[in-house]
């Protein structure tokens, strides 16, 4: 075949296989055969290998591509990203409705409701009818760029036809949309982990919104995401309003949900979100209310933002399902930091698709509030995760023999006496010998987020530290002394304990932040920890800091300093960090000593003003890339407002809030020294 003809078949194959790819991910109306669709998707892999010149990178091969993304670069979206206000009553909706007619001087308002969607936003940009860039939302200023990850959601087109694209003037558009996982594969997947022992997934917006940041697009493209899209952006839009828009949506091969409607009025409005609300349990996606907007995109225009959500919209919430229940038992659970938990042992109910047996009471201030008794019945309900709570009692058909609730005075595991601090409401378990505490201490360490050890789960945690293998972190180093013993251990074998041990070493390889956070210490999450590194950058450095010092990095706040300080205060933990050092852990940054490049890490900065040397672009990108945050007004929560010349209204307003002011020349000083690494 000449160069030519093969280019013209391979050219065929991609718009044959975008086309079915059109028809079964996005219309869900496949029109061949999977084994059909294969044979043409072998061929053009065939093809593409022989003749590599000819691969292009918005081929249907090329959605999922071979190389790791290292770390998400930030991408500023063109539009902000807007979050929506929320509505619970017809009352809110009537007050919304009114605000509009007023705003506009018209009685005669078009709305669209849609359904809100729970999972994760994206962007997507596509130029020239190609898809350049998708990103998240961010902080709805800027967001990361996330393209490899996105690009392996079959329903999301990698090309628009260039006649619609002339048809609607579309050469430089942004869409945006919600990824989600449908509700049945969620189902499965979880249950394919409980059967294999696995910790389970919280919720499908979540593992949507973690898959979308996973570094290798392959493990993406096996979670099957998929995507509504719901606005379209553009300087040129010719259209008039949203629902021309969804419809050019359409057109140019987006997945639109089905059930969004126009409504003449508030009460069709009304009408039309009870009926909304009454069909959301059949669908296969979670929904967590409908998306009220007005139709016409010149009224859009004139009512524009406040803040961060738009005048023109607003999400009425769905009440979220309840089920009725009998409370059997009510438990204390101790957690790692000693903090004891009630938790509600349920009759077991069927709600939202998953069986309920246990449901958390917070804390006890909570049973007293709610009056919460065992042989209670009551009203149960999912909030966002897994993990159900108790809304009321049905006091109607409470027993009048049944007693109150007391809280315990023991500690359920170890019995020494549970103290109770005036200013929380939680109360704990002050013994740090406690095995419940070992145990979850154990677990936390080993977890994922952590020291991300592989195998050494709750079960064998718990198996350990029954036989008197494990205690403290640094006896997880040393169970290879005891290889022999743990062999012997029914259900183990050679394999898995070398596997187990190989995974420990492996373990020791982890970055010091992951170091810090494994060790637990009290309001020291993941995101602490990280700011904690990297400002410090060795464990000495965060040991010997007084509670000032640890209160001066950016967002540490007086609760997470004391309580850093109190750990670092026991004689016990600091053997056991000079333990897991001579372990191999590691206890230093291994980023070089970049103090000043923190100085933009995590800040917010405002632009004003004509700078000489940059485009006010090039300067956001600039401190985008040092960690920074660039917003377009200024707020309380704005760290520095760079002014260059003729600033106006934003340095006044700055000034007025006492937020710290910089030169050009002090920006140009500060890029320089962070630059050079002084
Ligand atoms: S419109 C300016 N429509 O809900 C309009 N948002 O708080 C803002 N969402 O994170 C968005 N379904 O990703 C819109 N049909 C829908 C939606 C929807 C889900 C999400 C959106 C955003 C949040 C808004």
């Amino acid at each position: 075949m000449s160069a030519d003809k093969i280019k013209e078949r391979i050219e065929f194959l991609r718009n044959e296989i975008n086309k079915h790819d059109y028809h079964y991910y996005v219309l869900s109306q496949p029109l061949i055969s999977d084994f059909d669709y294969d044979q043409l998707y072998k061929e053009l892999e065939n093809l593409e290998s022989e003749y590599p010149q000819f691969i292009t990178s918005d081929s249907p091969t090329q959605r999922v591509g071979k190389d790791l993304t290292k770390d998400f670069k930030p991408v500023n979206h063109s539009f902000p990203m807007l979050s929506l206000a929320n509505t619970y009553t017809e009352g809110d909706l009537i007050d919304f409705d009114k605000r509009i007619k007023k705003e506009i001087n018209s009685d005669d308002i078009d709305y669209v409701v849609e359904y809100k969607i729970d999972g994760a936003s994206v962007s997507l940009r596509y130029v020239e009818g190609k898809l350049v860039t998708a990103a998240t939302r961010g902080d709805g200023t800027v967001g990361e760029d996330i393209t490899n990850n996105a690009k392996t959601i079959k329903s999301i087109p990698l090309n628009i036809s260039y006649d619609v694209v002339k048809k609607y003037n579309l050469n430089d558009f942004e869409v945006r949309g919600e990824i989600y996982m449908n509700i049945s594969d969620f189902n499965k997947l979880n249950n394919e982990r409980m059967e294999k022992g696995e910790k389970l997934f919280a919720n499908p917006r979540n593992f949507a919104a973690g898959s979308l940041k996973l570094q290798d697009p392959k493990i993406v493209a096996s979670r099957k995401l998929n995507v509504f899209i719901y606005s379209l952006l553009s300087e040129n839009l010719v259209s008039e309003s949203h629902w021309d828009n969804l419809m050019i949506l359409k057109e140019c091969g987006f997945r639109i949900n089905p059930f969004s409607k126009v409504c003449k009025n508030l009460t069709e409005v009304n009408d039309y979100c009870r009926e909304l609300e009454s069909k959301r349990y059949k669908l296969d996606y979670e929904v967590d209310g409908a998306v009220i907007k007005v139709n016409s995109i010149q009224y859009q225009k004139i009512l524009g933002n406040i803040a961060k959500s738009p005048r023109w919209a607003v999400a009425f919430k769905f009440k979220a399902k309840q089920e009725k229940t009998k409370v059997k038992n009510i438990v204390w659970q101790v957690g790692r930091t000693g903090a004891i938990t009630p938790v509600a042992e349920l009759e077991p109910v069927l709600l939202s698709g998953s069986t309920i047996s246990r449901a958390t009471l917070h804390n006890f201030d909570e049973i007293k509030r709610k009056d919460i008794r065992v042989g209670d019945s009551v009203l149960i309900e999912k909030g966002g995760d897994v993990i159900p709570k108790v809304v009321s009692v049905l006091f109607e058909e409470r027993d009048p023999n049944i007693p109150e609730t007391s809280p315990p005075e023991y500690c359920p595991e170890c019995n020494s006496k549970i103290f109770f601090p005036e200013s929380e409401a939680a109360a704990y378990c002050e013994n740090s010998e406690c095995p419940a505490q070992i145990k979850a201490r154990l677990v936390h360490f080993a977890s994922r987020g952590a020291m991300d050890i592989e195998g050494l789960g709750e079960a064998l945690i718990e198996l350990f530290v029954d036989k008197g293998f494990l205690k403290t972190f640094s006896d997880i180093y040393k169970l290879k002394n005891h290889r022999n013993d743990l062999i012997e251990i029914e259900r183990l074998g050679q394999k898995s304990v070398d596997k187990l041990l190989d995974n420990i070493e492996k373990s020791k390889s982890q970055p010091f932040h992951k170091v810090l956070f494994a060790l637990g210490i009290r309001y020291v999450g993941s995101g602490v920890s990280q700011k904690l590194v990297d400002h410090f950058q060795n464990i000495d450095a965060i040991i010997n800091a007084d509670e000032e010092k640890l209160s001066s990095v950016y967002e540490i706040g007086p609760n997470i300093s004391k309580s850093v300080k109190r750990f670092f205060s026991e004689e016990s933990n600091i053997k056991l960090i000079e333990e897991l050092k001579s372990l191999g852990l590691k206890f230093y940054s291994e980023k070089k000593n970049d103090v000043q490049s923190n100085f933009f890490k995590n800040k917010s900065f405002v632009l004003t003003g004509t700078l000489n040397s940059f485009s006010r672009e090039s300067a956001s990108r600039k401190i985008i890339e040092l960690g920074g945050k660039v917003s377009s007004s200024v707020s309380k929560n704005t760290n520095y407002v760079i002014a260059g010349e003729n600033a106006g209204s934003k340095l006044d307003k700055a000034k007025s809030l006492g937020i710290n002011i910089l030169s050009e020349d002090d920006f140009i000083r500060l890029l320089k020294e962070v630059e050079s690494g002084s």
